[in-house]
């Protein structure tokens, strides 16, 4: 079976075709990062017109890659939501159009579900299994005791961890996305500071950043105001000590209490190098799977994978009058 996956939720224009909800023959995406990095953030009217743009040559080069045509497509699998609005509207519509013009059928699926069937590219899912999702709009913890089945244990209650990392990188002049310039620097620097550890110790799974972000903002003003030394590097290896220990501390313990096979990591924040590294160290005797790295940030495999797996648990899912949804809830 082929799947067409259409991702377009935020600033990644991406289509991919996947064969039998594993096996990626193409996985083109086309980043805007270049025209956002001047903006200091995503700006969404302009990614909505960047994937205007660029949405038609994204489906022909994964068509080419995978040396495939259109007719041989069983499935298409499109981000329905969360996301910005106008970007989402873009791959859904281009979506719906190949879908009627050559009457496939048409799935939408939840963006996280997405980030989360990328662990399934490279290892098999085994239930229960829990998903840490860390990117820049979700922070989660998710228990899935089966395929498709999502059930929410705990959430941040501010700041997702991937806009915290954003955040920061921004006071400190670092390029945007912040998140891989804040992980490389802390590979360079110390934990000076030991900054606070919000929520690590609550008896839930919720979790709070906005709190610690202020605080390391806070101390870098009085620095600079001070005219006091310091290195950027320890500021970011101490803010990134801080979230990972907080991550992974809660990570286990819900492990430990749903008594999971396996826990997943997914969002771009997946990415991160002092998570990879904690989670491997703190966990022993539970499987960590995080996806490859090019399968960590926004991508259509991704899509592709959780769209076929929603398409076989329910094949009534197919809907030509599927919309795009902002606020689309996982569970
Ligand atoms: O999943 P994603 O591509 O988009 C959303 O769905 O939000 O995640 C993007 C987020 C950004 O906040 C980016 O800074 C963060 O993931 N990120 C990282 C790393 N790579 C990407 N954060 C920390 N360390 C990284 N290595
Ligand atoms: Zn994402």
């Amino acid at each position: 079976m082929l799947v067409m996956g259409v991702e377009t939720s935020c600033d990644e224009s991406s289509v991919s075709i996947v064969k039998d909800g594993k096996l990626v023959l193409s996985n083109i995406v086309l980043s805007q990062i270049d025209i956002h990095q001047a903006y200091g953030g995503v700006v969404p009217e302009i990614a909505s017109r960047e994937h205007v743009k660029g949405i038609t040559r994204v489906f022909d080069q994964a068509l080419k890659k995978a040396n495939v045509t259109l007719d041989d497509i069983d499935l298409i699998a499109v981000t329905e939501g969360p996301g910005l609005i106008g970007s989402l509207l873009i791959g859904i519509n281009a979506a719906k159009t190949v879908a009627l013009d050559r009457q496939i059928p048409i799935v939408g699926v939840h963006h996280i579900a997405g980030h989360i069937y990328a662990n399934h590219i490279s290892n098999e899912l085994e239930f229960p299994c829990l998903a840490l999702v860390v990117s820049g709009g979700h922070t989660e913890l998710i228990l899935m005791k089966e395929h498709m089945d999502f059930r929410k244990l705990g959430e941040t209650q501010d700041d997702a961890v991937g806009e915290a990392y954003d955040k920061i990188a921004r006071v400190l002049h670092l390029p945007y996305p912040g998140g891989p310039q804040v992980d490389y620097l802390a590979s360079l620097g110390m934990d000076k500071y030991h900054f606070p550890r919000p929520l690590i110790d609550s008896p839930d799974y919720n979790f709070s950043f906005s709190g610690l972000k202020s605080h390391v903002i806070n101390l870098h003003h009085n620095l600079m105001q001070r005219a006091e030394e310091f290195e950027v590097a320890d500021f970011c290896r101490s803010f990134q000590e801080a979230v990972t220990d907080i991550l992974v501390h809660k990570t286990k313990k819900a492990a430990k209490e749903y008594q999971v096979k396996q826990i997943i990591v997914a969002g771009g924040v997946a990415a991160n190098k002092g998570l990879r590294k904690k989670m491997k160290e703190w966990i022993q005797d539970i499987p960590v799977f995080f996806p490859a790295m090019e399968y960590c940030t926004d991508n259509a495999a991704m899509i592709a994978v959780a769209g076929y797996h929603q398409y076989q648990k329910n094949p009534t899912s197919s809907n030509m009058m599927l919309n795009g949804n902002s606020r689309l809830n996982l569970e």
